[in-house]
């Protein structure tokens, strides 16, 4: 019999489509590690409404997103990739475990302070035990790993603390999960201004790459990229917006900083972002002409996503059961 995977779960909010750092720098590992690992993957849309959503706009951005992860190599029969709202014990779980969360672990969550401070008008609970709900995904698979940005390391580390203090309380209930911040995958900064991260909210749309922009726009936004006022194509402190484009180069080619300087050597700043922008849209393209197929699909999509979410449900079902008799509720 084939030996046991470890456990791999992420998820990702629908909200805003992919960019091309969310791509090369976590969404590609996706794929890559289903290789090694029995790996579930779910679009995190009961998350996204700690922010007012759109609901016609959120019903889209899931299709999209759902159909993006298909499109990029997640294989729904091989791993499990499901829609978070579709399997209702994330939120069940959620509710027990933040009765073993503390109120000042939330109050200490830097994104919470963040997010806080970015819409004053609408703090709401939700995005006050946003981490609990995430401790929840994680925590409902008994996954090992999970892949996450720097960003959410902190969530991941309050997840783990829950999950210690239950099993404290009521014996191994849950598997300690450990953040998996992959060191060699690309971090993509934004185009016009590269001592940021590339973001899928940044209001200069010239800023980031989505992974559907047509070949044009990814050609035109990589031209008006931001540079220094120096000539030659080398990696070098102090030059975040060259290095950020090797970077990307670098990635999308699978050629080295050094390979890069050599093709470059007396060629100027055009013609490398060109290169780039050319590279980039290549790279893309038969994601694009896959997104381009399967969403002309939507039952079949459907189906998939009724699988994944019926997989999901099953994988996770044993451990909620387990919680509710350890807390004392009547499982009948
Ligand atoms: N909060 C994560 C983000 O915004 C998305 C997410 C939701 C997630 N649930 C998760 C990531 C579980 C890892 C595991 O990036």
């Amino acid at each position: 019999m084939e030996k046991e995977r470890k456990k791999i779960l992420s998820g990702i909010q629908p909200t805003n489509t992919p960019t091309l750092g969310n791509y090369l720098g976590a969404l590609d590992n996706w794929v890559k590690l289903q290789q090694e690992y029995d790996c579930t993957y779910c679009i995190a849309d009961l998350h996204s409404i700690t922010v007012r959503q759109d609901p016609q706009q959120l019903r889209k951005q899931v299709y999209e997103s759902y159909t993006l992860l298909l499109a990029m190599g997640v294989d729904p029969e091989h791993s499990t990739a499901f829609v978070q709202s579709q399997n209702c014990q994330h939120a069940e779980l959620s509710w027990v475990l933040s009765c073993f969360t503390q109120f000042g672990e939330l109050s200490r969550m830097t994104q919470f302070k963040d997010k806080s401070a970015k819409h004053p008008e609408n703090i709401n609970a939700g995005l006050f035990t946003y981490p609990v709900l995430m401790a929840a995904d994680i925590l409902l698979y008994q996954a090992d790993l999970v892949p996450v940005g720097i960003d959410q390391k902190q969530h991941l580390e309050l997840s783990r603390d829950i999950a210690m203090r239950f099993n404290n309380i009521y014996g191994d209930v849950f598997t300690l999960p450990e953040a998996y911040i992959p060191t060699d995958t690309a971090k993509i900064a934004s185009l016009q201004d590269p001592t940021k991260k590339m973001s899928k909210s940044d209001e200069n749309p010239n800023a980031s790459i989505s992974v559907l922009d047509d070949r044009d726009t990814i050609i035109r936004k990589f031209k008006r990229a931001v540079t220094d006022s120096d000539s030659h194509v080398r990696y070098a402190p102090g030059k975040d917006g060259i290095n950020n484009l090797m970077t990307i180069y670098g990635a999308v080619t699978g050629k080295t900083y050094e390979q890069t300087e050599k093709e470059f050597d007396g060629k100027g700043y055009g013609e490398f972002k060109l290169a780039v922008g050319e590279a980039t849209a290549d790279r893309l393209a038969p994601i694009q002409a896959e997104y381009a197929r399967l969403s002309a699909d939507k039952k079949y999509i459907e189906e998939c996503m009724k699988n994944g979410a019926e997989k999901a449900f099953k994988s996770s079902r044993r451990t909620l059961q387990k919680v509710y008799k350890k807390v004392g509720y009547i499982v009948l």
